[in-house]
This record gives C-alpha cells, sequence and structure tokens, in this order.
C-alpha cells in the first residue's frame, strides 16, 4: 500500500554528489543549503523515493531514512556499534519474532533499534544504562524514528531502564542477553541466572583482552553453564563502478569490535 510521505515524519535528502540532509517535517518550514532551499511544503504528500528541487534548480531524491542510514546520521552520546556489526550480531544472536531480550549498556541506541525491529510486534527488549544523560539521547533517538518509546512505532514493547548491570538482572527466563560494555565478565554471575537454558549470550567489545579475559572468566567459573559458539570480526567493503573503473573504495572501516557468542546449558547434574 502506497503511504505518503506526511508531516512529522523524518526524510533524507540526497543530493547528485551523494551527501544527506536529514529532516523532520513541518507544514511551514524549511530547509536550506548551500544550492537552495527547499519547501517541507513540497515534500509533503509526496511518494517515498521521488524527488524535489531546490530554489536553486538541485534536484534531490527524497527517501524515509532505513535503520542503517538513520543510525549513521543520529545523535551520539557513546560509541555506537556500527550497523555492519548490528547487522551480523542480529543473525548470531539469532534474535527472532517475539524474543525477550535484555541488552546492555543502551549508549545510543543503536543496537536497541535493531533488536526492537527484530522482535516484532510479540517481542519485549529491556535496555539497561548506567548514565542517565546516555538513557535520554537514545531515548530521543528511538523516539525520532520509531515515535514513542511506550508504543515504539508498532514494534515489539520497549523498556529502558536507568540502571546498572553489574549490581544484577531483575528480569529472568530472557531469551538472549547481549553486552555492548567494557567488563563483561562481571554481568556473567546474573547471566546464569536470568538467561533460560538453551538462550544465548552475545558480547562485543573493541579489544582482545577483553574477549579473552571473558572466555578465561567463563571457562574457569561457568564452564558447567555456558557453552562458546564463536568468536567473530566482521569486515565489509564498499566497492565504486565508474564506467570501466572498478575498484574496492579507498577508505573502509577496518576493525571495530569482536563478537562473542555462548550459549547457556543446564548443568549435567541439574
Ligand atoms: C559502547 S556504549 C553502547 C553502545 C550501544 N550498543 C549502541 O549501539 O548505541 C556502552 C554503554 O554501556 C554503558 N555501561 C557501561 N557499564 C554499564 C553497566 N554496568 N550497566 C549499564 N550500562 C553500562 C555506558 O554508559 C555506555 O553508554
Amino acid at each position: 500500500m502506497l503511504k505518503r510521505i506526511k508531516e512529522g515524519e523524518l526524510v533524507h535528502l540526497i543530493d547528485k554528489k551523494d551527501k544527506r540532509y536529514q529532516i523532520l517535517l513541518k507544514a511551514g518550514s524549511s530547509f536550506s543549503f548551500t544550492r537552495g532551499t527547499v519547501l517541507h511544503d513540497d515534500i509533503i504528500g509526496l511518494e517515498d523515493g521521488s524527488t524535489v528541487k531546490s530554489s536553486l534548480g538541485e534536484t534531490l531524491l527524497v527517501v524515509r531514512p532505513a535503520l542503517a542510514e538513520y543510525i549513521s546520521k543520529m545523535r551520539k552520546g557513546s560509541q555506537i556499534i556500527y550497523p555492519k556489526d548490528i547487522a551480523a550480531i542480529l543473525m548470531l544472536a539469532d534474535i527472532f519474532p517475539g524474543a525477550k531480550v535484555l541488552e546492555a549498556g543502551t549508549g545510543s541506541g543503536a543496537l536497541t533499534m535493531a533488536l526492537l525491529r527484530a522482535v516484532g510486534n510479540d517481542g519485549e527488549v529491556v535496555s539497561y544504562e548506567r548514565r542517565k544523560e546516555f538513557l535520554e539521547i537514545a531515548r530521543k533517538n528511538i523516539e525520532t524514528f520509531f515515535g514513542k518509546v511506550e508504543s515504539a512505532g508498532g514494534s515489539g514493547k520497549l523498556v529502558l531502564k536507568d540502571k546498572d548491570v553489574y549490581e544484577g538482572i531483575e528480569e529472568k527466563e530472557l531469551d538472549r542477553i547481549l553486552l555492548d560494555l567494557q567488563e563483561p565478565w562481571r554481568v556473567l554471575k546474573h547471566v546464569e541466572e536470568s538467561l533460560r537454558n538453551g538462550g544465548i549470550l552475545l558480547c562485543y567489545n573493541p579489544t582482545v583482552l577483553q574477549i579473552y579475559k571473558l572466555s578465561k572468566r567463563l571457562e574457569l567459573k561457568y564452564e558447567r553453564s555456558f557453552r562458546v559458539m564463536g568468536i567473530y570480526e566482521v569486515g565489509l567493503r564498499g566497492w565504486e563502478i565508474k564506467g570501466r573503473s572498478m575498484r574496492p573504495e579507498h577508505r573502509m572501516i577496518a576493525h571495530t569490535g569482536f563478537i562473542f557468542v555462548a550459549r547457556k546449558c543446564s548443568s549435567p547434574d541439574s
């Protein structure tokens, strides 16, 4: 069904050099840039993927941003997980519609949004963050994309908690736990209590020292409760095709983080 772009929606305007401008549509407002001015009223009512002309004749493509495009543009409090890693995380943590997922820390909310969409209408995402100012940035980012956090634009239920996950996890029988914080080994005891058997723990860390410490702690103290499924990193390289020149882009985001995946198991004698 064709849904025309409405007032209050977020759109990206893309110029012929692929530069993007993000605007929140408001009747009567305008957007100015080096190549002229565009009236919001000229965009409201258009179909996604249409074009609009600026006052100086520049043609701009109008699109509703994809989640990865929005994440790249949104306000960052903390360092976010890059979309290339988020894509792999959704698959490696096997986030499914209806899943009950716990995440810490929320940071800027990049992973939270992807989780929310993946758990679907019947799922739930609970996200812990110990810094109030980051929680507020994340809340705003999420609401700009999905609408109110309480309803999250028809996606799964979202609960943002101003809590330190090192002190414990209130939720039980969780399907998935995802940790993007400095010392994930400090959460293992709580994960052991809160993750259901067969559930997946996924930790994301930038340094191999952190992954080593996590693996060691798991091996020494929690060997009976967890089985390591794999440790990964993701490389994604763009290519350019211009006429007969076809080559990889000069720049790429190289190392970002390691993805550590383990499964909770019931002890043989329990
Ligand atoms: C790298 S950022 C997370 C980024 C997030 N995954 C995203 O994609 O936007 C790490 C966050 O974890 C939070 N954090 C660190 N330790 C925590 C703890 N013990 N409990 C809750 N949050 C914590 C930090 O305040 C920070 O916001």
